[in-house]
């Protein structure tokens, strides 16, 4: 169904000088400004140097994105894996480690589940507690720029959103991901966009719905109905900071950019690579800069908003070395699109609008077959989630979370946790997440969700670690 490209096997520690500065680099050495311009490399700094195993790997999407997924197969104590394969064997366990793959959000990379390095980056906690750990990184961000036949500077390369992620980029590297391990199932994390795709995959169009692929060839190529990822694939989901419905998202780039409509969006900014732009930073980040220059410490931040107290300052140079990560501006006008969605309730595809002779020359008739774009069918969701949101979030606000859960099919949602004081980027910056989020997120994922506090429900598989 997809074809994989050569398997690069980056054996990074040889190929990084870094990897010599051995074992015990502290983890202060990570704020040394980066000077690397090649991704993958600039990547591999923040994990090789500290004694951890990491291969990259190639997988093709079927309409033909070449993305770049991340592994970390083991932790750093596990040197010899086959020995350990053979260990876990006659301890009657599987030979294979359980699988994890964590997706990031908008405008960020793998980059953002291990800034904070070993024991305080979600990755590294999981590499640690046994899991083979997968990280995806999806089209058009810093790790994932290329396509079998579209260079990134054609516009056409750029013609993508959210649906497009869920429908091609998850099915791709998941596949990918099982197909390498040998395991027949995952777990998955999500952060932020990275929980909307998940939801979005796993959902499919409600109704009759059926969406066209775009970049099959004039109008859309083949019809896709159902779910992109079959329910049987995800074993469990942890949703960091989830956004699916958005109707109450109350950033103030967001706001600004829903204000424009989709149409102007693409006459001001075209319809290729969102290119967070000096002027346009300024003009999106607006106020916020101006009244608080401090909190202006990159379009990210200012997008996604975080807790000033819960970030190291120290490490600030490092974040803002990688990200924001890059995407479309049609993802980003699919964002505006959901924040001025008139039902509360609803996830919709991406809104090309009726009028068939405009700017981009698409419109919903040619792309869906209907005037509307269809809706995501939540209710169809039956793997097992653990939500977890701030109360200070301003893209995954408490209200939209709300209409999330309700939209939800019974039984579903097994755990629901609320954070004091979380925003959105303290998911995965966050001083004190490792204290109070990552030691819930690894017992849910072990299947131990059956005493997580009194919003826990349903059975706890057993524990596989
Ligand atoms: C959504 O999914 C549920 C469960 O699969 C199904 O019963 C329902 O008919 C679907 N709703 C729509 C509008 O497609």
């Amino acid at each position: 169904m997809l074809r994989c490209l050569s398997l690069v096997f980056c054996v990074l520690s040889l190929a990084l000088s870094l990897a010599s500065a051995g074992r015990d680099v502290p983890a202060k050495a990570a704020t040394i400004p980066i000077l690397e311009t090649d991704p993958l490399a600039k990547l591999a700094k923040l994990v090789v140097p500290y004694g951890y195993p990491l291969e990259a790997h190639n997988v093709e999407t079927k309409d033909g994105f070449i993305l770049m997924l991340l592994r970390i197969p083991h932790g750093r104590t596990d040197v010899d894996a086959a020995f350990s394969a053979k260990l876990r064997r006659s301890a009657g366990m599987p030979a294979s480690r359980p699988v994890v793959f964590l997706q990031h959000g908008l405008l960020d990379s793998a980059a953002g589940f291990l800034v904070n390095g070993p024991g305080s980056s979600l990755a590294f906690l999981l590499a640690d507690a046994g899991y083979d750990v997968w990280l995806g990184n999806v089209r058009g961000n810093t790790l994932s720029r290329s396509h079998a036949f579209l260079d990134a500077s054609d516009e056409r390369f750029w013609q993508w959103s959210y649906d497009e992620m869920a429908a091609y980029d998850l099915p791709a590297m998941m596949q990918y991901a099982l197909r390498t391990s040998g395991a027949r199932s995952l777990r998955y994390v999500g952060h932020s966009q990275g929980t909307t795709v998940l939801l979005a995959a796993l959902a499919g169009p409600a109704g009759a719905g059926r969406v066209p692929s775009q970049h099959g060839g004039d109008g859309g190529g083949e019809l896709m109905g159902g779910p992109a990822v079959p329910a049987g694939l995800v074993e469990r989901a942890v949703l960091l900071a989830p956004v699916a419905v958005a109707k109450h998202i109350s950033s103030v780039p967001l706001l600004t950019m829903a204000a424009m409509g989709t149409d102007d969006m693409f006459t001001l900014m075209g319809l290729h690579e969102f290119l967070p732009s000096q002027e346009l930073v300024a003009q999106l980040e607006g106020r916020l800069c101006v009244v608080q220059p401090y909190l202006c410490v990159s379009f990210l931040a200012a997008l996604c908003g975080y807790n000033p107290s819960n970030l190291d300052i120290t490490r600030l140079p490092l974040y803002l070395g990688y990200t924001p990560a890059g995407t479309s501006v049609q993802n980003m006008a699919h964002w505006a699109q959901a924040v001025r969605a008139r039902e509360p309730n609803s996830m919709r595809y991406f809104d090309f609008g009726n009028n068939c002779a405009s700017f981009s020359g698409r419109c919903n008739q040619r792309m869906y077959g209907s005037v509307e774009p269809p809706r995501y069918n939540l209710t169809a969701i039956t793997t097992p989630l653990a939500v977890f949101g701030g109360s200070q979030d301003r893209l995954s606000t408490p209200l939209d979370l709300e209409y999330l859960r309700e939209s939800l099919g019974p039984g579903v949602l097994k755990l629901s946790k609320n954070l004091e004081a979380y925003e959105h980027l303290d998911f995965v910056w966050g001083i004190d997440a490792k204290k109070l989020l990552y030691g819930d997120v690894l017992r849910f994922l072990s299947g131990d969700d059956d005493d997580m506090g009194p919003t826990a429900a349903g059975q706890g598989g057993s524990a596989v670690l």
